[in-house]
């Protein structure tokens, strides 16, 4: 009965993404979460093909994803299923289409379920107070999923990857690709965040702007609009429309009259999707603009193939999910897991460990935090395609295995 009313769910919110049209939402990534939910109501036991058939545990995993509307949720939501379901766990695995309401509804079902363990990745940081108090009455273990949930002291450990890094590389790649040591320019950039609700998105803008700001300071990077704080940037949702027509706005506003455009950062590919569209409608200007992202959605690795989007900043989020099921094996036996999970998990990904980074109103929440890679036309193949994670089409588009 349970089972069902998940499976309504996740058929209601991925109907939803599909009338919203969204480009990443293609049928290609949401089916297999359409498959993963009935298999799941009829064979929860079933296996991965890869992992011998583990013992059933006994025990129940709780997996709350933002929404399919946004791609790599759905490689998240299978790769965490997949995971958790080859060490005998069986799992509740559902999407809250973007709705900070219906998370917390989604969360309270599954702990009216008497899930054994919560894997969250937050529509909204700040929202989750009062049902993850719930949770920890009922004893049940929380782990934060790439995204920190404030203000809880409920959270036990946070699995990410190095968020301010994302940025980081972003900015360098940005300083590397103008010459900005050695080149005068001045060039010309705007900025594009993400969703002021999600944690991950200051990590993201401050690391990038750390890198170039010494490069607006010494005039040689010119932010024409003058938007250079987080507020003035940030893109409700993540929405690809919404980042598209506050960019058609700045290009309006700003460059109509023939200013050359160089840089668009965009802190990842929702975000990057709608300014690269911006730029190909609205842009008057005829020079390729050097536009950043983050993920490797498949539309924008197409974007990256056809010269629309210059690099993106991939995370496996298939290595994520391995990390979050050693941490989350290791809570439901008992254990205290600190640094020494990552040597005795044996993984053939890096990852730090880290108590110093983030603190979430009620303290620092433990972190393991993997290492994003820069992707670019020139190295797609070797990063995204000779590991497996994509397969590559005879006209050279990338398509997700997951
Ligand atoms: C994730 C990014 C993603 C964004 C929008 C962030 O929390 O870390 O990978 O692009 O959410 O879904």
């Amino acid at each position: 009965m349970k089972k069902k009313a998940v499976a309504l769910v996740l058929a209601a919110s991925m109907i939803s993404a599909v009338l919203a049209g969204c480009a990443a939402a293609a049928p290609a990534t949401t089916e297999p979460a359409a498959e993963a939910v009935e298999e799941e109501a009829e064979a929860p036991a079933e296996e991965a093909e890869a992992a011998p058939a583990a013992e059933a545990t006994g025990k129940t995993v709780g997996i709350a994803m933002p929404t399919q509307s946004l791609e790599r949720w759905n490689r998240d939501g299978s790769y965490l299923k997949e995971q958790f379901e080859s060490r005998g766990y069986a799992t509740e695995l559902v999407f809250s289409d973007n709705k900070i309401e219906q998370q917390v509804k989604d969360l309270e079902n599954m702990i009216a379920d008497e899930v054994d363990l919560l894997v969250i990745a937050a529509i909204d940081g700040e929202s989750l107070s009062q049902v993850l108090a719930d949770a920890k009455d009922a004893g049940i273990p929380v782990i934060a999923y790439d995204r920190l949930i404030m203000n809880t002291d409920a959270v036990s450990y946070y699995v990410s990857f190095d968020n301010y890094t994302v940025g980081t590389l972003q900015g360098q790649f940005v300083v590397d690709q103008l010459d900005l040591d050695n080149v005068d320019g001045p060039f010309n950039i705007e900025f594009t965040a993400g969703d002021p609700a999600d944690n991950n998105a200051g990590f993201f803008f401050n690391g990038a702007y750390d890198v170039l700001k010494p490069y607006i300071e010494a005039g040689k990077l010119n932010v024409v609009s003058g938007q250079t704080q987080f507020d003035q940037v940030a893109t409700a949702q993540w929405n690809t429309e919404t980042a598209m027509k506050r960019f058609q706005n700045i290009l309006a506003s700003y460059y109509s009259d023939g200013t050359v455009l160089d840089v668009a950062l965009c802190s990842n590919d929702s975000t990057a999707l709608g300014v690269a569209q911006a730029i190909e409608t609205d842009y008057a200007g005829d020079n390729t603009v050097l536009v950043t992202g983050q993920d490797g959605d498949e539309a924008n690795l197409a974007n990256i193939v056809d010269g629309k989007q210059t690099m993106t900043v991939y995370k496996a989020v298939a290595n994520e999910a391995v990390a979050t099921l050693d941490l989350g094996d290791a809570l439901l036996n008992g254990e205290t897991p600190d640094e020494g999970l990552i040597a005795a998990s044996n993984w053939d990904f890096d990852c730090a460990y880290d108590t110093s980074s983030y603190d979430n109103g009620t303290g620092i929440i433990p972190s393991y935090l993997l290492v994003p890679t820069v992707v670019t036309k020139d190295n797609m193949v070797e990063e995204l395609v000779t590991p497996g994670y994509y397969t590559q089409d005879d006209a050279g588009y990338l398509h997700p295995t997951n």
